[in-house]
């Protein structure tokens, strides 16, 4: 509509008087994130959102997406200003995940490697000796695997078990999930294979097992991306935030795109599969971050260093 255009001007405008840069996940609101496209930011994963933010010259980074992208970023990056459209952007793993019970965990089992997701706190990643995302997690534990290491893993138990069956490492596991992934449903996506037979399935490794045993590809957003991409079926059912479908649509317009049923995919419920948490970013906040200067992300100095021995370990690891 005329008004987001309006919006998309004025927050372009924006970006270029604070020299910022915008940072989008793929699961935001699809004019975030062309105009991250188009103002010269980026949209993609959590691991190419945090090597892009570290590696961007521009002063301020803008991180539309969650809450611990916007902490990756400062970590790596604490001279940049990073702000957030919203700071109340959180996700379930972060919250079912609090840094005290982590910690007790983590000295009940002192013969254990730690690894981490990245959507968990900075509070949680400095007291980790690896932080991991979807597009390096099997290669990393495969690693530590191959070095004999014994791994507490945390927090998403699907991601976490899907590992441990590709690798076959001793890992013991946090019961965390994603509410979104969480809500796939095994029986349900086998009834529309059968009305869909040559769709190609893509699916989120932090789904269920039932899910992901019947996926052709499992793989990060961007590797889902991909899949869609260069794959050469007509249809594709996605098992991952529906928020994705955009970019999915414009990079392979000519292919067909279902999503994958939830238990409350139906006629009353057509956005199941999307994160409250990433819906919470939008033109308006981004627009009122930059004009404010509010919605700043602050680290206490120590975590911070303690947090980013972690991540700087997987980002020269997969360089
Ligand atoms: P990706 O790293 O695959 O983009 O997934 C991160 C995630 O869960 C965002 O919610
Ligand atoms: Fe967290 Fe799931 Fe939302 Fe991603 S989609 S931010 S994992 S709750």
């Amino acid at each position: 509509t005329a008004q987001r255009a309006a919006l998309k001007t004025e927050a372009a405008a924006l970006l270029k008087a604070h020299n910022a840069v915008l940072v989008a996940h793929f699961y935001v609101d699809g004019d975030l994130q062309d105009l991250a496209l188009e103002t010269g930011g980026i949209v993609s994963d959590s691991l190419e959102m945090a090597r892009f933010g570290r590696d961007h010259a521009a002063q301020t980074l803008v991180v539309a997406g969650v809450r611990f992208m916007g902490e990756t970023a400062k970590i790596l990056s604490p001279e940049k200003r990073v702000l957030m459209p919203d700071l109340d952007a959180t996700c379930s793993l972060d919250l079912g995940c609090p840094a005290d019970d982590f910690t007790a965990f983590c000295d009940a089992h002192p013969d254990r490697t730690v690894v981490v997701y990245a959507n968990t706190s900075a509070a949680v990643k400095a007291r980790a000796d690896w932080m991991v995302t979807s597009s390096c997690a099997l290669e990393i534990v495969s690693h530590l695997k191959a070095q004999g290491k014994k791994i507490l893993w945390a927090p998403d138990r699907h991601l976490g078990r899907y590992i441990q069956e590709k690798t076959g490492a001793d890992m013991l596991m946090w019961n965390g999930a994603c509410i979104v992934h969480d809500e796939f449903k095994g029986l349900e996506l086998e009834l529309l294979r059968e009305q869909h037979p040559g769709a190609m399935i893509l699916v989120h490794p932090e789904s269920p097992q039932s899910v992901v045993a019947q996926a052709d590809v499992v793989g990060s957003t961007s590797a889902l991306i991909k899949a869609v991409v260069e794959g050469t079926a007509q249809e594709y059912v996605v098992a991952t935030d529906n928020g994705i479908l955009h970019r999915m649509r414009q990079l392979a317009p000519n292919k067909t795109l279902i999503e994958a049923p939830t238990a409350g995919n139906s006629a009353t419920c057509k956005s199941c599969a999307h994160c409250p948490w990433m819906a919470m970013n939008s033109l308006q906040g981004l627009i009122d971050c930059l004009k404010l200067g509010q919605g700043q992300i602050e680290l206490d100095e120590p975590v911070r260093i303690e947090a980013k021995a972690c991540i700087t370990r997987m980002l020269d690891f997969t360089a």
